[in-house]
């Protein structure tokens, strides 16, 4: 595949530029997530995790399996500030990670 194909579509990283991240030392999909901004874009990894892992294996001679995913921070999807910063009865980790924020809806 040719080393300009872009595999980050939300940062514009292309498989040269994870390669390189690995010739200098990446071993894990956070580590080029550092090096590279791989992962950081407005899909949060969902499209570029696994190519990235598929490069990972290849590179260090593993199985995909043997190769870990990103390291997941709350929130896993998007709510709005006002329902983090709101403090009220309802307010408990089930509620606040519960509502999320609807495609369409981010303006309200
Ligand atoms: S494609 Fe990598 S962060 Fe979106």
């Amino acid at each position: 595949m040719d080393k300009s194909t872009i595999v980050c579509r939300c940062e514009e990283i292309n498989i040269d530029e994870i390669e390189n991240a690995l010739k200098n030392g990446a071993q894990t999909f956070d580590d080029i997530k550092r090096l590279t901004r791989t992962g950081m874009g407005s899909c949060q990894s969902k499209v570029c995790l696994h190519p990235v892992r598929e490069i990972i294996a290849d590179y260090h001679n593993k199985d995909l399996q043997d190769v870990g995913i990103s390291r997941m921070r709350i929130p896993l999807k998007p709510i709005r500030m006002g329902t983090l910063a709101t403090e009220s009865k309802d307010s408990n980790v089930a509620s606040v990670f519960g509502e999320s924020v609807e495609e369409g809806d981010e303006n309200r």
